[in-house]
């Protein structure tokens, strides 16, 4: 990461996030959606953009896939590129909730650090944790993208990184190899690169007892929680 710049002064407006919650008649915050490939989050962040729609209140997804494709497209999937993902998220998305919008980042963000630093950047509350909590096996059967069948096939890389391991198991101390292997290594989140379940979310999906619940369902549970907490007028 650079440097901040020095010198640099925060400027002020006189129009600030309370006058356009007004205008909205909403209040902006984030929802970070969890979870593995596959999980649904995508599916999520869509059913509650449109079921908030029809409520008329204004949201915006941020997909970590769509967000790959431009602001982040010089990032890869190197543990430290993972985490400049989710600060950049992070930090667009602390924008829109003082647009006064309803963020939706629907983001794997695998790594508890790098989710606990966009919790810190929003006002208390207004970081509202989505865990979708689906087994790896049930991912890897969904495996919408067919990316499960190639990471077991070992083919999820990043240029040079997985011929560089294999090459690296040859005469060095365990220790030191994974640590380069740390560096240089991409792989496929679940199956040989960790995901960090949240210990700390603010709702769970599917909810315990209800696997088959539909988009509809889990974004009706996700509103529930908006309107308990004063997010919606
Ligand atoms: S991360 O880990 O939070 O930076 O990932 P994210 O920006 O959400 O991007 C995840 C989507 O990228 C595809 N993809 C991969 N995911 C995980 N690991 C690796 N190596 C990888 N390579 C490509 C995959 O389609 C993810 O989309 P979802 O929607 O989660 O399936």
């Amino acid at each position: 990461l650079r440097q901040m710049a020095t010198n640099i002064v925060w400027h002020k407006s006189s129009v600030g996030k309370l006058h356009r919650q007004e205008l909205l008649q909403q209040k902006g915050c984030v929802i970070g959606v969890t979870g593995l490939s596959g999980s649904g989050k995508s599916t999520l962040a869509c059913a509650l953009c449109q079921a908030l729609y029809s409520r008329e209140k204004l949201t915006y997804i941020l997909d970590g896939d769509n967000v790959r494709h431009g602001l982040n497209r010089d990032l890869t999937f190197k543990a430290e590129d993972r985490a400049e993902n989710i600060r950049r998220i992070g930090e667009v998305a602390k924008l829109f909730a003082n647009a006064g919008i309803i963020c939706i980042a629907s983001v794997i963000s695998p790594y508890r650090k790098d989710r606990d630093a966009c919790r810190a950047l929003l006002p208390e509350g207004d970081f509202i944790e989505v865990f979708m909590d689906v087994p790896l096996h049930i991912c890897e059967a969904r495996d919408p993208k067919g990316l499960y069948k190639l990471a077991r096939a070992g083919k999820i890389k990043d240029g040079h990184s997985l011929e560089f391991c294999i090459y690296m198991k040859v005469g060095i101390s365990s220790q030191f190899r994974s640590s380069l292997c740390n560096i240089f290594f991409v792989g496929f989140t679940g199956v040989d690169d960790p995901y960090e379940p949240p210990l700390n979310f603010e709702i769970v999906l599917p909810e315990k007892g209800n696997n088959i619940a539909s988009p509809y369902e889990m974004a009706e549970t996700v509103i529930s929680y908006l309107e308990e907490k004063g997010y919606l007028r």
